[in-house]
């Protein structure tokens, strides 16, 4: 078949096949007078400028220049190679392939796909770095950069001269300038005077491929410090930055396998991920993370990863990823969070800790909710309550932005839940304006594990971050549950009643059960009241109470794991002991309401009324199970405080002044806390 036959074929072809349909196929098209509309396929935009005109067969971007025909748009905008084309078009006007030469071909496909332009190009950066003049770059990735041979044939990493060869080649190879222009390989100089020039020279550089893996643009690096590090292909009729992720061609294959897939925020961290034998990493290209970007990583995993650097540019990508992740959230789909410390990014940390600290961090992830509540609490000023409304208000108008309405509603009640219990400041809790309600981490945190001249090592606080990263354990026990304020720990086994119980542990050894004559006629002063030493504990109890009168059964089966003695808040303990007594002289169980009743007959300025948590729980209507849970946690978070604040003070004791008794119920005591943190430490099923 000569080559006229061909030609005659394709205009066939063209006279039968739409160039709305083919193109429509791929791109929403709106008929604006005689030509049709759309969003440009090739370039990311939100209003059209993208036109197909029937008539003429042809598609033309204003944006971007794009431009050709049917087997042009098959080509470029659905990766096919000429021939390929050619056959899908064919097929679909219902023609017989007639067989061509190989001449034909040989001469149609002269004008090489944009994706042949590109391929070409990267072999020719891959070949230059093993060149003489490209020693440099070879040196700069296996010396500066700790990489192998393997790992630099892996990703196709590549040397740019600064001799305009790469333009040269592509020439000799009958590649036309605008194609390479097109594709961001030369740059044309404004000022006709000076000649067009390879775009990329004299840097290492790092190809980026679409998913199936083909070449679609380049990232090359300097070799000094200078900045900007890095120079990117332009958009291109073939490259759209914020579809693109980076590597995902290679990672989501492990990413299935691992169910699990870092986003990260460079191209060599990427690199050194996959060389640590973490080969599920991807990276946004020289820009934020997209909501492209996300849709893509979803269609990986339900849950990737965002690997951050743990200083202020990573805690703002944080941030803006927060933003764009919101309006798109879906059921069981999110993001997690891992802030790397010291700066680090994951190449660093990597070289400097390894494949198995970097695999113990990836346990540590935070959920996109802890990381919403942050962006919006840390560092706000709460104390007073139009500051505290402010704050809401914002946490909750950020919520609004989640377009799916169920997930939208968990997070408005995960939101009110953690208002509930972080800002609430009841009459009778200290002067918050003055004393600022310790968080539970920074209560873990300020009880020191011990003073460093004694034995107990603290792994506290490493960078800015530290809430996030590094905990001491402690922290980790009392604030790493994922979804929950209280944290997941399980408690030691139910001891029996008053006085049973010998093989009890030595914190629970004194007897802490033993509690006051109660006084009906006291009710808290608002004086007494605001002495609460600890608020955090308030909290604690305050819910615990609040659990107990919407199920008053709850009060029979905690009750004697609640230690009078401990509570600093007299006013909540007198609340407690009273409820107490009212279900153990009642004759039948009561309901709650009837408990309440009764407590504000014996005690009319009971502050059962100004309850926050009861009001929270009454709109909640939880299950009685769920409520134990959280009822359980919140004891193991008073026991455990309790805790830190016992070995605190033996601790202060033994270093003072040693002896032997104190050491050994010190150490006993060490050790029954660190059960209870290991428990903790376990995932709950
Ligand atoms: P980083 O500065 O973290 O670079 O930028 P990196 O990947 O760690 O590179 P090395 O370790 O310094 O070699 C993260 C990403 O941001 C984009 C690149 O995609 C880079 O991988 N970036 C950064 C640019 O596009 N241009 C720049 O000048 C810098
Ligand atoms: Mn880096």
């Amino acid at each position: 078949m000569a080559n006229d036959d061909l030609q005659r074929f394709l205009d066939e072809i063209r006279a039968r096949v739409s160039v709305v349909d083919v193109v429509g196929a791929k791109v929403k098209l709106t008929k604006k007078g005689r030509e049709y509309q759309g969003l440009c396929p090739f370039h990311n935009e939100k209003t059209p400028s993208f036109t197909v005109n029937e008539s003429k067969g042809f598609y033309h971007c204003f944006g971007c220049g794009a431009h050709g025909d049917i087997v042009r748009f098959e080509m470029e905008a659905n990766g096919l190679p000429f021939m390929d084309a050619v056959q899908k078009l064919a097929h679909q006007a219902g023609l017989q392939m007639p067989q061509f030469t190989q001449k034909d071909k040989a001469e149609h496909e002269e004008k090489k796909s944009l994706y042949e332009v590109m391929e070409q190009a990267c072999a020719f950066f891959e070949k230059e770095l093993r060149m003489p003049a490209g020693s440099e770059g070879l040196k700069y990735f296996t010396e500066k950069r700790g990489l192998s041979k393997e790992i630099i044939q892996k990703f196709r990493l590549g040397y740019a001269p600064n001799n305009n060869a790469l333009m040269a080649l592509l020439k000799s190879q009958g590649v036309e300038e605008k194609d390479m222009k097109d594709l961001g390989l030369i740059a044309i100089p404004e000022d006709t005077s000076r000649r067009p020039h390879d775009f990329f020279r004299n840097r290492v550089m790092i190809p980026i491929t679409n998913k199936q893996g083909k070449i679609i643009a380049f990232g090359g690096r300097v070799m000094e410090k200078i900045e900007p590090k890095y120079l990117n292909s332009p958009e291109t009729p073939i490259f759209n930055k914020r579809r693109n992720l980076y590597n995902l061609d290679k990672a989501r294959e492990v990413a299935y396998k691992e169910k699990q897939l870092i986003i990260c925020e460079g191209y060599m961290d990427v690199i050194a991920l996959d060389r640590y034998g973490f080969g599920y990493a991807v990276a946004p290209l020289g820009t934020a993370l997209t909501e492209e970007q996300i849709a893509e990583a979803w269609k990986v995993v339900p849950e990737p990863i965002l690997c951050l650097d743990g200083d202020s540019p990573g805690v703002k990508a944080a941030m803006r990823a927060v933003d764009r992740v919101l309006p798109i959230l879906k059921a069981g789909y999110s993001l997690q969070f891992l802030f790397l410390p010291d700066n680090m990014d994951p190449d660093e940390y990597l070289q400097a800790h390894g494949h198995d600290s970097f695999a113990a961090l990836l346990k540590k992830t935070r959920p996109l909710i802890d990381i919403l509540w942050q962006k919006y609490t840390e560092n706000e000023d709460s104390s007073t309550p139009e500051k505290k409304a402010l704050i809401e208000k914002t946490l909750l108008s950020e919520v609004a932005k989640i377009t799916d309405p169920t997930v939208r509603s968990y997070y408005a009640q995960e939101i009110k839940n953690r208002i509930y219990l972080n800002f609430r400041q009841t009459a009778w809790q200290k002067d918050a304006a003055n004393h600022p309600a310790p968080s539970p981490q920074v209560i873990a945190r300020s009880v020191p594990p011990f003073a460093s001249h004694c034995e107990e090592q603290s792994n506290a606080a490493i960078s800015p971050y530290s809430r996030v990263i590094a905990r001491s354990d402690s922290d980790a026990a009392i604030s790493n549950s994922r979804n929950s304020h209280y944290p997941q720990v399980s408690l030691p086994p139910r001891r029996g009643r008053l006085g049973e119980g010998e093989n009890k542990p030595s914190y629970f050894s004194r007897n802490r059960n033993a509690r006051p004559a109660l006084n009906h006629t006291i009710a808290a002063s608002p004086e007494t009241l605001r002495q609460s030493a600890n608020a955090e504990q308030d909290k604690n109890i305050s819910f615990i109470i609040a659990a107990m009168l919407i199920y008053p059964e709850l009060i029979d089966d905690y009750e004697e794991q609640i230690y009078y003695d401990d509570i600093k808040n007299d006013g909540l303990k007198q609340l407690l002991q009273q409820m107490a007594d009212i279900c153990h002289e009642a004759e039948t169980p009561l309901t709650g309401d009837e408990l309440c009743e009764k407590l504000l007959k014996q005690a009319p300025n009971s502050p059962v009324k100004t309850l926050w948590e009861l009001g929270m729980l009454k709109k909640q209507n939880p299950f009685i199970n769920d409520l134990r849970k959280n009822v359980e946690k919140s004891l193991s978070e008073m026991k455990l405080r309790g805790m830190e604040e016992e070995i605190k003070k033996l601790t202060a004791e033994v270093c003072q002044n040693f002896n032997e008794e104190t050491y050994l119920r010190l150490t006993e005591l060490k050790k029954e806390r660190d059960a209870i943190l290991a428990a903790a430490a376990e995932p709950e099923n």
